[in-house]
């Protein structure tokens, strides 16, 4: 969350050039945005990024830096915005992450005269690296001290008045330099330069640079370093397409192409890696998935299917992985993310290593500090997903996690899951439509669902909550009685998920129909007569074809209330915040 790009050329450019790149890193933040050039002139604003280019001047720089923000210290408003200026107007800077001794610095700053205009623990760094400078520090020498006091995470672009160089240092949020024909852009992630370059060098923890418009210089703390050039190969385009109104629905189409490519990679070029994470994971003792929200409910279908084949599997929401979590030498952590980058993922996985524990990785995105801090990663080839809520990439997570369950004795065949996959758009997609339009008013939607069933019921609530605002809570059908029944009335809505002849689910629906609720079946057994008869080759395609009538349902509500699909508020799609 939050993303930031800094430019730095021979040949001057125009600022707008560097927020175009920040636009493609978006899904990161989107509560405000800002610019500054190397001589000193800063432009910043609350809202989204295309706005904000329509009133930039057209103002030519040889070195830039911008920031689209996801608030955490201080409101929403143009003060908090980045970049932010030191005292003395020598130093801007943005930054992505949190200074959590940001008050304890402050204070020490505060009683040496300085005054701070705005509510964000970023502001601190500007100023102490400003007050270190006019202390005799060389700029190095104050980040480098700025570097040794922080606690937090941080991912900083600073620009020093008239210097025509951009420093940049990191601790724990991402950073990456892009090697351009003329220049170099530094960025929060790849996407900011995929395209103009695939050449790209990657920051570790609490390694600085400097960037020039002709060359570049890494440090760690012992001294200079070198750095490795990574080539970097895309998948899939995120031009965006006509005929769909969003991406998010570009996206949930996209699904049958998404699964057809990971299929052949799976069975291709990444097939030894896949064989080898299954010799792993079957060497092991367990494995311990660890991931967040969507990726999470990823997670729980994988946990379902291998111990269906008793193999021991364990998942945990990342953010408590640490507590709740055996990793050791016996584990085999499998962390779970589209980005790669999410922090509470991050430091689980960080965790698990420092507690000897094996770390393989199911990621879409290449070269993201998760995949980096991995022993094995599998990518799952989504292609760039651009719409903040999840709905391709999910899919691809459950197919990563189908395959590596059948290679470990999971008998099922996937070759017809992009075949079902479209079936179950084309089947359903008006009806969902026409149930939607009855649907904008509604305050809650209870979802129920059992065995493999019930990660679906939690990533239909997540969508819906995501993207159509409303209070959605997917459980398990057997927890229904034992409390949220009291909330079921007259005209609730309670989706109900069945793979198979599960009975005991059509005895909850019963349980909630005799209390009024209006249930919306989805159920592959013809028997039951649901509302969506889910006819698939295969029962593994089950979890990926039921959530996405709940993906084109959250869909199609949002759409009707008039929503910003793609961009929800409050949300960022790469959480790099603890
Ligand atoms: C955020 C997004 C979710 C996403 C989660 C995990 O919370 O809003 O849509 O599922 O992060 O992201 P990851 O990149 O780790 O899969």
């Amino acid at each position: 969350m939050c993303g930031i790009v800094g430019q730095i050329s021979n040949e001057k450019f125009v600022i707008t050039d560097t927020v175009n790149a920040l636009k493609r890193l978006e899904y990161r933040g989107y509560d405000s945005v800002g610019v500054a050039t190397m001589e000193g002139d800063i432009y910043k604003d609350i809202g989204h990024i295309s706005p904000f280019m329509a009133m930039l001047p057209l103002v030519a720089t040889n070195a830039a830096i911008c920031h689209t923000r996801w608030a955490t210290h201080g409101k929403v408003t143009k003060e908090n915005a980045h970049p932010h200026a030191s005292f003395d107007g020598s130093i801007f800077l943005v930054h992505n992450g949190i200074i959590e001794n940001h008050k304890e610095l402050k204070k020490k700053l505060s009683i040496s005269g300085i005054e701070f205009v705005s509510k964000t623990d970023t502001e601190v760094i500007a100023h102490y690296i400003a007050y270190e400078i006019q202390s005799g520090l060389s700029i190095v020498d104050a980040i480098r001290s700025f570097m040794g006091v922080a606690q937090g995470t941080f991912a900083v672009l600073l620009l020093h008045k008239e210097e025509q160089r951009i420093y940049a240092f990191k601790r724990d949020s991402p950073l990456v330099l892009g090697i351009l024909d003329d220049g170099f852009i530094v960025a929060s992630d790849i996407y900011a330069f995929s395209d103009k370059s695939p050449k790209a060098v990657f920051f570790d923890d609490d390694e600085y640079a400097i960037i020039s418009p002709d060359s570049y210089e890494f440090f760690s703390a012992k001294g200079p370093i070198q750095k490795q050039v990574t080539e970097v190969t895309w998948t899939g385009t995120v031009e965006k397409d006509a005929s769909f109104e969003h991406y998010m629905i570009k996206e949930i189409h996209e699904q049958p192409a998404a699964a057809r490519r990971l299929l052949a990679s799976l069975e291709g070029e990444q097939s030894k890696n896949m064989n080898e994470l299954a010799t792993i994971a079957r060497s092991i003792d367990r494995i311990l998935f660890v991931a967040a929200g969507t990726s999470y409910h990823a997670s729980l279908i994988g946990v379902y299917i291998l111990n269906s084949i008793g193999v021991e599997a364990h998942t945990l929401i990342a953010s408590e992985f640490h507590n709740y979590m055996l990793a050791d030498e016996h584990a085999l952590v499998i962390a779970i993310s589209q980005s790669g980058e999410t922090m509470d993922v991050v430091k689980a996985v960080k965790h698990a290593r420092s507690k000897g524990a094996k770390v393989a990785s199911i990621v879409n995105v290449p070269h993201s500090t998760i995949q980096r801090l991995s022993d094995f990663s599998i990518e799952i080839l989504a292609g760039q997903e651009i719409c903040v809520a999840s709905t391709k990439t999910y899919t691809n997570q459950v197919i990563a996690l189908l395959r590596l369950a059948q290679l470990m004795g999971f008998e099922t065949d996937l070759s017809t899951i992009p075949d079902d996959i479209s079936k179950v758009i084309e089947s359903s997609e008006a009806y969902v439509m026409e149930l939607a339009r009855t649907m904008k008013d509604t305050h809650d939607i209870y979802i129920i669902g059992r065995g493999i069933s019930y990660p679906v019921s939690r990533e239909v609530a997540l969508k819906l909550k995501e993207i159509s605002y409303i209070h959605a809570e997917g459980m398990m059908g057997g927890e229904l009685k034992h409390g949220t029944i009291a909330l079921i009335e007259e005209g609730v809505i309670v989706f109900a998920f069945i793979q198979g002849p599960d009975y005991d689910m059509l005895s909850n629906i019963e349980e909630v129909e005799v209390r009024g609720a209006n249930v919306i079946m989805i159920a592959d057994n013809p028997n039951f007569s649901p509302d969506f008869l889910l006819s698939l080759g295969t029962m593994s395609a089950f979890p990926i074809a039921a959530t996405i009538i709940g993906q084109l349902f959250s869909y199609y509500i949002a759409k009707e209330k008039g929503l910003p699909i793609d961009k929800p508020r409050n949300l960022a799609k790469s959480v790099t915040v603890k």
